[in-house]
């Protein structure tokens, strides 16, 4: 039999109960996340969103009750009231923070039974991560789960808070809009009122937002929800949320600085003190260093070591002398079992034409001073794990292997983003033996604790970095033409205008991304905001103006309306989040994810609809049996 609530409040949350309330009268409300039936003492641990409380049932205090908390199951929704005692000394908890005191229980009601779920929130996590995506509302009332959206809560609203101090103004932008140029594909939505047409949901507010800037805003902020049909991945969701800003005047600089302010007080609001200016790097310089366009700088960069082998030297161990040589090193590894190296070896990617050789010890055998020399340059110490990577000769060489002046060519790029794959695979397979990147899997708590500028065995736990100077245009094969690596309104280094139609290989974008921990966290640019330089950006891009006009004709015609110049950047919030939650995945941190397969698996999405409803958008499904 369940009771009602009747006029009854609650007066104090459950995990806020400590020594010092002894004595007083309190009314709790929770979840019952564990009964323990001493015959005449029934023991419940009462849940809220605080912590857990210890209700105690005494027979010959409250037998009614008493008889209730025999019928108790976990999960059960219930009403304490009592008054806080001291525990007995051999009674205490120090695991709990309210371990001190219990409930001298008065009164209790049963204000809700609950089924059996397939896992209990008192629980660890369990594997299975599509029952708990079913039963969200279950997996939420976790601990781990609770924190994550605390967390999420207060770095987002010392963001806005941060933006809001420095001037930017949050500006809602429409969810049911047209197509915008973000390079994935469009979720669509039909329209009812006009046959055959579609709205797109926004990949983000990009259109938008710049011409927030036209009409004169100045400094413009939105935590926007973004919308992109592509395929799932640990760090990418079908919608996510990200901090999207806008600003007029601004140099790159200027975008940097206010993007470090309210990153800093982000990360602050976690307890994470991320010095500023966060130090930058070229594109071509992070491909260099690091084999990737989004570093991870807890661990040493890549070495060129083409000067510890002789032309013979390479020629024997068959690499293709025309491409990089480079050594990773994983600090701290230590020997390394024949299973444990050749198991490495199916880690590595061999399909681009790069190879790698990781046995030191043959290496030492057959080229001994090409070996030393590797991990001088390397600066290897004891129990260092060096691997040499390089061009393999026997890939075949393709057009598009073609090498521009100015670019990286693709081969070059694949040995170097081979190597980069390489080291952070390996790095996190040892990370419980090497320090630095084991803050990977930190909680929050732990970040906290370490605190400003700590460092784990030498390295920050959290490391931003810029990129900066992307190459304007990639060359793509298929279409024998040059196609913009970023969306069209990007616009060029001024320096770099004057190259557009002669040189586009050297033409470098007025963009920049914000990088941590190997983790693409952010992207923007300065924009073209003058007509003529867009009318000849698309015409380098081969895009004729009636495609321009029927894309985005609006946003040419506000161009013409005195635009400023401007500029901004998006930072994802879920990633930002993840990160800081110590997560694995975007869905420990969005409440209702989309599973791998890209299902909402509770609320059972997407899902067919009623003729009715499609007749009414004017559609008809032609399923391929
Ligand atoms: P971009 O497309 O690089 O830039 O997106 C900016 C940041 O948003 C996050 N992000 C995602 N997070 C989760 N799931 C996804 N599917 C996903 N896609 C992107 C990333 C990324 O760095 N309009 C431009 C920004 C600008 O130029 O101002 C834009 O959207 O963290």
């Amino acid at each position: 039999m369940l009771d009602f609530l009747g006029s009854l409040e609650r007066t104090h949350l459950c995990g806020d109960l400590r020594a010092a309330n002894a004595g007083q009268q309190v009314v709790l409300m929770g979840w019952v996340n564990r009964r323990r039936d001493h015959g005449s003492l029934i023991f419940l641990d009462v849940r809220d969103r605080s912590g857990i409380a210890q209700v105690v049932l005494d027979k010959d205090l409250i037998p009614e009750g008493h008889a209730k908390g025999e019928q108790i199951r976990p999960e059960y929704v219930v009403a304490a009231v009592g008054k806080v005692r001291l525990r007995a000394a051999d009674a205490i908890n120090p695991k709990m923070p309210t371990g001190e005191v219990e409930i001298e229980t008065t009164e209790l009601l049963v204000l809700n039974d609950a089924r059996l779920a397939p896992f209990s929130p008192s629980e660890e996590a369990i594997q299975n991560e599509e029952t708990r995506l079913k039963y969200r509302y279950v997996d939420l009332r976790r601990p781990e789960m609770q924190r994550n959206f605390r967390l999420r809560h207060d770095i987002t609203l010392a963001i806005r808070d941060n933006l809001s101090q420095q001037g930017f103004l949050e500006i809602e932008t429409p969810i049911l809009t047209k197509s915008t140029p973000e390079g994935a594909r469009d979720f669509l939505v039909p329209s009812r009122v006009h046959p055959g047409e579609f709205y797109a949901l926004p990949q983000s507010p990009q259109i938008f937002k710049q011409i927030l800037m036209c009409s004169g805003f100045d400094k413009y902020f939105q935590i926007a929800r973004c919308f992109r049909d592509e395929d799932l991945r640990a760090d990418r969701q079908l919608e996510f949320t990200q901090v999207d800003i806008e600003m007029s005047f601004p140099h790159q600089e200027t975008v940097f600085a206010v993007a470090e302010k309210f990153m800093a007080a982000g990360f602050a609001a976690a307890g994470v003190t991320l010095p500023t200016p966060f130090p930058r790097i070229t594109y071509d310089d992070s491909l260099r260093q690091y084999g990737s366009d989004k570093p991870d700088m807890r661990l040493p960069g890549l070495t060129d070591v083409r000067s510890a082998f002789t032309d013979e030297d390479l020629g024997k161990l068959l690499i293709d002398p025309a491409l990089p040589v480079v050594a990773l090193r994983i600090p701290k590894v230590g020997e390394l079992s024949r299973k444990e190296r050749e198991d490495n070896h199916l880690q590595f990617d061999l399909k681009k034409g790069a190879k790698f050789i990781d046995d030191f010890k043959r290496l030492a055998k057959g080229f001994p001073e090409a070996a030393a020399k590797v991990r001088e340059l390397a600066a290897a110490a004891e129990g260092d794990f060096v691997i040499v990577v390089a061009g393999d000769p026997a890939h075949p060489v393709k057009a598009s292997d073609t090498k521009f002046p100015g670019q990286l060519s693709e081969r070059e790029i694949n040995v170097y983003s081979a190597a980069g794959n390489f080291r952070t695979e390996l790095a996190k397979k040892y990370a419980d033996r090497h320090g630095a990147f084991a803050a990977t899997e930190k909680t929050v708590q732990d970040a906290a604790e370490r605190g400003a500028g700590e460092m784990v065995d030498g390295a920050a736990a959290f490391q931003p970095i810029w990129i900066v100077d992307f190459p304007m245009f990639e060359y793509d094969l298929a279409t024998a033409t040059w196609v913009p690596a970023h969306h069209p309104f990007t616009a060029p280094h001024e320096a770099d205008m004057a190259n557009l139609l002669t040189d586009p290989a050297s033409v470098r974008a007025n963009c920049y991304d914000l990088a941590m921990n190997g983790l693409e966290l952010g992207s923007g640019s300065i924009r073209i905001h003058r007509k003529d330089v867009q009318q000849q950006i698309f015409q380098s891009l081969g895009i004729s103006d009636e495609e321009a006009r029927a894309r985005f004709g609006f946003f040419l015609d506000a161009l013409e309306y005195g635009t400023p110049p401007h500029g901004g950047i998006a930072l994802g919030l879920d990633r930002i989040v993840m990160l800081l939650a110590g997560a694995v995945s975007l869905r420990e941190v969005i409440a209702f994810p989309k599973s791998a397969k890209a299902i909402d698996l509770m609320a059972e999405a997407p899902t067919t609809v009623s003729e009715q409803q499609l007749k009414e958008l004017h559609i008809r499904v032609a399923l391929k049996s």
